[in-house]
This record gives C-alpha cells, structure tokens and sequence, in this order.
C-alpha cells in the first residue's frame, strides 16, 4: 500500500497567508499540519509516500525533506496547476502504478489516525474506501448516501442533503481508480473532482465503502477552521517546560516551553505552546495560543491565536483569534497622531474595535 499526501492547491481561502507560504505548511500547534498526515500514514505502516506539490513545490521540499529522518521514502509529484483531486491523483500514476493507495489531502487532521482505516481497507478489499463524518451543516460539504454497507451516491453541497455524512479528506483506492479518471470529465469550476470519479465507481459496479469515524477531523483550510484545529491540538499535547521562566512570571495549565525561549515576568495561561528562542515579555498569554520560534512578545495581551516565526508584537493590549504571518510586526507607535499605521499585504484582514 502506498501513500499519496496532497500538498499543492491554490489556499485562496487563507489569503494573504498563501501568498508567500504554503498553506500545509500552517503550524498547528508549533507542526506543519502537512506533518500529521506524514505521521498518520509512517503510524500506519505505509512507507512510500507520494507528496504532489504545485507552485509552493520549493518550500515544500524544503521543510519536509528526502524522507530519510522520517524513515520513510518521498517522491514528489509536481503538478503543473491545482485542476483537481482527481488530476492530482492522475498526474501520480507514474508512482502509484496498479498498487493500492491512500490518499490524504495535506490540510486535513484527524483525531485517531489511519491505522485502523488502513487495516479495515485491506481487510475487505472494497475498490474504494471513502471516510464520512457526521456534520451540523451538511450542506457546505460533500455528502454521502448510504444503503447499508455501501456508498450509493455522493453530492457536493447539496441544497438538499440525502443524510449529514460529510466526506472528509482520507480515501482509499485501488487500481479501479484509473479507468473512473480516465473517464470522468472537468466539473464547472474546470476541476477533475475526486467525488466524479467516485460517483463512477458507483455506478460502474465498483464497490466503494464507508467508513464513518466517531473522533473529530478537520479542514484547515479557513481561519476559524485552523485555529479550531489548534485548540484541539493544543488540548491534548503533553505539557513541558524547556525554557526559562523567571520568578516574577506564572505558569498555569497545560503549556509547552520550549529550550532557548524566555518567560519574564508574564503570565501564561494554557493551553499554550511557545517555541524555541521566543521571548515573553511583561505580556499575558491566553489559553489555545500557539507562539511559533523566535517570536517576540512585549507589554501585550495575546489569545486563541496562531503567531507564525520572528514576527514581534509589542504595547498591543488585546490580540484574539488571530493568525499573524511570519515577520510580522505589531507595535504600539508612540509617533503623534495617534492613528493605525498599517502596511498590509493583498487580502489581508483587519479588525478594529474604534
Ligand atoms: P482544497 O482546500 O480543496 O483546495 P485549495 O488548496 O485550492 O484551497 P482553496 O479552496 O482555499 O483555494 O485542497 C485540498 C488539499 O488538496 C490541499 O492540501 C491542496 C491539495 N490540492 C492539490 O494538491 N491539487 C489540487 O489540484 C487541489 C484542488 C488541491
């Protein structure tokens, strides 16, 4: 069985953030989210990964390396733009071949991993294993339709929605996706969909189970969705404390420092992670806050946000579910008028409260 992890895409949904970075690359809680879905296929067993890659190919590489310190073996696929699931699966073939594969799209997370989806899969031997996930607003997702043990239609955002089992972003296949891509064509929005190629599985005499998982998943592909996903993280991570906190500060909960960052006379709040080399400073840190390396806080209060590498925050007294990039600089200025003195890049999001 191999692995395929989707890690290219447009990320238009976490603009200005995608600009410059990919957004698989997003830390949740201090890792990549694209991190997770490597270790849940490594936990799983498998151990060629394909990772499809577009134009954030270079960063990519970069921060995941040749798979050697994972124990594992990557091969990166490059696909020429973001023109679907099903185009990225079929632009692996050369590396998929006829072998069976998992398919994880590199901004999901889930709770419990793939082990047991995995084994499920291998097990029964369905052409197609989908994952489902019971959801409040079905209508804003792919929806599945079951008779039983078998997946009988799927839908995205229907109007209308035939049960609330949402498709979340873990499929199994086996060779019988090769001739559903070859025969499927480009939806509305000129994407080959995963959910086509499904759909003619279905009714090509395929069978495509479900698997409806009971712990959470997430897209981190929005805002509120990737700070949702922090907060879970955060609230399950083992606390510790590396760094250096002085006398004059307060540690409560579940907080993670780690070695090389500094706590002076601030209080911290879990659950919260700093990285390395950060420094707090005179500052309060809420909970579900992640403070990623060589961050520098001053005289501020931050909460339920994400804080991206080297970015500074000072004289700020209230930041809250925010998701600042790297490099970033938010400073009180002492300069008269006092005035919002901003240089923000394309799609970036402010609010102010006067
Ligand atoms: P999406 O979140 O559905 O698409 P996107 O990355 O283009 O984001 P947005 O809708 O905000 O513009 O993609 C899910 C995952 O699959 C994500 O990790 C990116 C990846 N992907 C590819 O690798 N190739 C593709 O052609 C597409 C559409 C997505």
């Amino acid at each position: 069985m191999k692995g395929l992890i989707l890690s290219g895409g447009t990320g238009s949904r976490l603009r200005p953030i995608t600009h410059t970075s990919a957004k698989q690359l997003v830390p949740v809680a201090n890792k990549p989210v694209l991190f997770y879905a490597i270790e849940a296929m490594r936990e799983a067993g498998i151990k060629e990964i394909g990772i499809v890659v577009g134009e954030t190919k270079d960063e990519i590489i970069a921060a995941v390396g040749d798979g050697k310190s994972w124990g594992l073996e990557f091969t990166y696929i490059e696909q020429e733009a973001p023109l679907g699931l099903a185009h990225a699966v079929k632009v692996s073939k050369s590396f998929l071949k006829e072998d069976s594969f998992v398919m994880f799209l590199g901004d999901n997370l889930i709770k419990n991993g793939i082990v047991s989806l995995v084994e499920e899969f291998s097990r029964s031997k369905p052409n197609a294993q989908i994952l489902l996930a019971k959801v409040k607003d079905p209508s804003m997702f792919g929806v599945a339709e079951l008779d039983g043990k078998k997946v009988i239609r799927l839908v995205e955002k229907p109007k209308d929605p035939p049960s609330d089992l949402a498709l979340v972003g873990v499929y199994m296949f086996d060779k019988s996706i090769w001739a559903a891509i070859e025969n499927i064509k480009p939806s509305w929005r000129n994407e080959l969909e995963i959910t086509d190629a499904i759909q003619y599985l279905i009714e090509n005499g395929s069978t495509v189970h479900p698997h409806i998982i009971e712990g959470w998943w997430k897209d981190t592909g929005k805002l509120e969705d990737m700070l949702e996903a922090n907060r879970i993280i955060l609230e399950i991570m083992e606390p510790r404390i590396d760094g250096e906190v002085d006398e004059a500060s307060q540690i409560d909960g579940r907080v993670v420092i780690e070695k090389g960052a500094v706590v002076q006379n601030s209080h911290i709040r879990g659950p919260v992670i700093i990285g390395e080399n950060a420094e707090i400073i005179d500052s309060f840190i809420g909970p579900f806050t992640s403070i990623y390396f060589d961050v520098s806080i001053r005289h501020s209060e931050v909460e339920h946000s994400i804080i991206l590498e080297k970015s500074r925050i000072v004289g700020i007294s209230r930041l809250e579910d925010s998701l600042i990039g790297k490099n970033v600089q938010v400073e009180k200025s002492p300069k008269k008028p006092q005035a919002y003195r901003l240089m923000l890049g394309d799609n970036s999001q402010v609010g102010v409260f006067k």
